[in-house]
């Protein structure tokens, strides 16, 4: 499977980049402190897909995700939605800015790929 090779250098916190990888957008995103302090304050039990921010990430300040959305497949936005994370527009389902979902049809979480770091570089697949 080809991999796709990311320098995370040029990505600035707070800012959101799309790269593709095998055909689909994939989300990355630098958080902010404050943004991963929201992230880990949510209340587990009460997601529809129980998940822990730890358990989405391998560096807190990298959340990296695939950008289909799990209802019917659109690409959901960027910085939009209810939970300061993504937004999609199809069917309005909105995601936390771990990916979770919070609110609207999507049966679970953006799916997280497999990737890896070396160094300042972002490896995924
Ligand atoms: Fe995203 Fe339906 S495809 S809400």
């Amino acid at each position: 499977m080809a991999k796709v090779e990311v320098g995370l250098g040029a990505i600035p916190e707070g800012k959101n980049v799309v790269v593709k990888w095998q055909g689909k957008p994939v989300f990355i995103r630098h958080r902010t402190q404050t943004e991963i302090d929201e992230a880990n304050k949510v209340d587990i039990s009460t997601l529809r897909d129980p998940q822990a921010d730890a358990d989405r990430v391998k560096q807190p300040e990298w959340l990296i995700m695939l950008g289909i959305c799990t209802h019917l497949g659109c690409v959901p936005i960027g910085e939009a939605g209810d939970f300061g994370g993504w937004f999609c527009p199809c069917h309005g389902s909105h995601y936390d800015i771990s990916g979770r979902i919070r609110k609207g049809p999507a049966p679970l979480n953006l799916e997280v790929p497999a990737y890896e770091f070396d160094g300042d570089n972002l490896i995924i697949g």
